[in-house]
């Protein structure tokens, strides 16, 4: 018997936890992700997956409440955790003090005075992309590769300081990165085997000193480790954590704002009508489909949640993506609605590990989408959408479109 389906000694009470009937990362359900993690979620405050002495939380109360508490729910392990992987072991992976000391480095470099002067920058980009899809008027787009993707895969590398050979890998690194949070299933193994070496070489390099331009966001990394802020290894870590981090999360909120304005006219209606609410519209995007389903912790003391226990030692999944959208916190929460308070959105963590890249994301919303909104007069699903094959990362891997422009 696993486990955590024992009754807490001493504590007669507990109940034992309910194993849920699908494993939750298997190739059909990341294809029906928000349904499957939507049932998890209905099921019991404290549901464990089949045959894995993992607990996954879903509830917003739970997850909020167990993200804020770093202590019980500690960084320094999660579920499938192999510290031999390619994902680096440092800012994610540390609780205080050495998380505290490690995030300093990187919120200094990502603070809202440092990255001022670049909204100017991202908006001349958005803004000759968007001029650039106006021949392809009433013709079918993949909102992924023709518009987000573009856009976040030209703004991110140049903030970075990334050399512009190689950067066509950066999807097939993402895809690397983000099969490590996930068990080690058939997709782990077709990310892995889909990554050749020419794309580890390629990230490896990228996140050399040498090859990083003066000036640049990773080149600050450096400059922190020179100060005796971190090591020289943390930042070349923390240069491959911004590439990874920053990447398909935006990729992704930035879609699924594009679908939400296809699928939710009247909303977009609003949205032109007042260009004040795109941020907004990108918050709401965030909540209504969030691209990380999940963050693993590991429990360092017995925790009782409702009936349960979960012992100390055991691993668990934080469900961000179905606490944004549990009808215990949110009123209709499969509607997107521009007006809603989004102050308890966890699309993008909470707590001490809450999104450090928040304010460069809301940029890059601001600058695309307002570009959107300004010149497309509305946007039409045209086709099937296909979900990104990874186990943790949730989203439109294609969006087939229309736009029309005013
Ligand atoms: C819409 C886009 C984004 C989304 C949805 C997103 C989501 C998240 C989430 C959910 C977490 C918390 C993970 C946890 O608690 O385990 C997080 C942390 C983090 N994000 Fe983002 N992120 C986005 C954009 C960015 C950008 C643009 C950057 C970098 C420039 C970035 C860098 C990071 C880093 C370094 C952390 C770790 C922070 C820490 O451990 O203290 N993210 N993000």
């Amino acid at each position: 018997m696993s486990m955590a389906a024992l009754p807490l000694q001493g504590d007669p009470m507990s109940q034992p936890i309910p194993e849920f009937d699908t494993d939750p990362f298997s190739r059909q359900s990341v294809r029906d992700a928000r349904a499957v993690d939507d049932r998890l979620r209905e099921m019991a405050p404290v549901v464990r997956l089949p045959g894995e002495d993992v607990c996954m939380l879903a509830r917003h109360e739970h997850v909020a409440a167990g993200l804020k508490d770093w202590k019980t729910f500690s960084s320094t392990s999660r579920p499938w955790h192999d510290p031999t992987s390619v994902r680096p072991e440092l800012l994610l992976t540390d609780d205080p003090p050495k998380h505290t000391q490690v995030r300093a480095v990187v919120s200094n470099a990502l603070s809202p005075r440092a990255l001022s002067s670049m909204a100017e920058a991202f908006k001349v980009d958005a803004q000759a992309l968007v001029r650039s899809l106006r021949q392809h008027e009433g013709s079918t787009l993949d909102a992924v590769s023709q518009i987000t993707q573009p856009f976040v895969y030209k703004v991110l590398p140049d903030l970075l300081g990334v050399m512009q050979e190689g950067r066509e890998h950066m999807s097939a690194f993402g895809n690397m990165v983000w099969a490590t949070m996930g068990p080690m299933n058939e997709l782990f193994d077709e990310a892995m085997r889909d990554t050749d070496k020419a794309v580890f070489d390629w990230a490896v390099a990228a996140c050399q000193r040498e090859n990083l331009s003066a000036g640049s966001l990773g080149m600050a990394m450096y400059e922190a480790a020179d100060r005796g802020e971190i090591t020289d290894q943390e930042a070349n870590l923390l240069v491959g954590i911004l590439l990874s981090a920053a990447a398909d999360t935006t990729v992704i909120t930035l879609a699924n704002a594009i679908r939400a304005f296809a699928e939710f006219p009247e909303q977009y209606a609003l949205v032109r009508s007042d260009p004040k609410l795109t941020k907004a519209a990108f918050e709401e995007s965030l909540r209504w489909d969030s691209p990380s389903r999940m963050a693993g912790r590991i429990a360092m003391r017995d925790v009782q949640i409702e009936d349960y226990v979960i012992p100390a030692g055991t691993r668990c999944g934080l469900m961000f993506a179905a606490a944004n959208r549990d009808p215990r916190k949110w009123q209709e929460p499969d509607r997107f609605d521009v007006k809603r308070s989004n102050s308890a959105n966890l699309g993008m963590g909470f707590g001490v590990h809450a999104c450090v890249g928040r304010v460069l994301a809301l940029l890059e919303a601001e600058a695309l989408l307002g570009a959107l909104v300004s010149d497309v007069s509305d946007f039409e699903l045209a086709g099937e959408v296909e979900p990104w094959m990874t186990t943790v990362g949730h989203g439109p891997a294609r969006l087939p479109v229309k736009l029309r422009f005013s």
